[in-house]
């Protein structure tokens, strides 16, 4: 069993490597330092180190597509780093700022840059993004909060013209649903996009929140 999910492991990896070839170094150096200070410090449970490449990166990097060129991005509750440290090593066309309220992990996030070479274009904010005053074009997060709670943290971030994708999986409509009073009072329409890395890496959803 082990045998096999370390096989799909190589897979996604191969795949990924073969879609965004000029990231395969950095994408492995990223992958290690998950492995080895991300589970040490304890920001990736134990039983994450044996599913990096799908659950991790292959889901981060589906936000790839939807994020146009140039753009500013701000991770909100990065964690280690995703999905914004691998968006930023597929992406060099990016300024990404990783927002993360937690110092032990923000200390994480700073040492990472820093050895992937990423300093120049990616930028680590500790605090809350509820507190954060700048302004971005795209706000991107995983696994923080519902979307009513996102949009009461992010909305300022990203308006006017900007767009927020949070990644999110099966509970995506009914989080819509459940925001419904405060989009329309926010004059903002949100949507479900389907997404995926690559071909044969399992593919994920996000939904995209924008000015109506
Ligand atoms: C479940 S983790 C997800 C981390 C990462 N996005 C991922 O997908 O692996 C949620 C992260 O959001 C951070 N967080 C929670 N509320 C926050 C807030 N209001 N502002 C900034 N970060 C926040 C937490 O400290 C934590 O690191």
């Amino acid at each position: 069993m082990e045998h096999d999910a370390s096989i799909a492991e190589d897979a996604v990896a191969a795949t990924l490597f073969s879609v965004y070839p000029h990231a395969e170094e950095e994408l492995k150096r990223y992958v290690d330092i998950l492995a080895s200070r991300g589970l040490e410090w304890g920001l990736m449970g134990p039983r994450e180190g044996s599913r990096l490449w799908q659950r991790h990166i292959g889901n981060s990097l589906a936000l790839v597509d939807p994020l146009p060129q140039g753009v500013t991005v701000a991770d909100i509750g990065s964690g280690a780093g995703l999905p914004g440290i691998p968006l930023a090593i597929a992406r060099p066309d990016l300024q990404i700022t990783l927002i993360e309220s937690l110092k032990r992990r923000a200390k994480f996030l700073e040492l990472a840059i820093e050895e992937l070479g990423l300093d120049d274009r990616v930028v680590v904010l500790r605090g809350r993004a509820e507190d954060v005053t700048e302004t971005f074009d795209v706000v991107v997060c995983r696994a923080v909060a519902p979307l009513e709670k996102l949009l009461r943290w992010t909305t300022p971030l990203f308006c006017p013209g900007g767009s927020l994708l949070a990644l999110k999986g099966e509970s995506a409509e009914d989080e819509i649903r459940n925001a419904s009073k405060l989009l329309k009072a926010s004059k903002l329409k949100a949507d479900v996009i389907e997404l995926q890395a690559a071909p044969e890496v399992e593919g994920t959803r996000a939904i995209r929140v924008q000015r109506v």
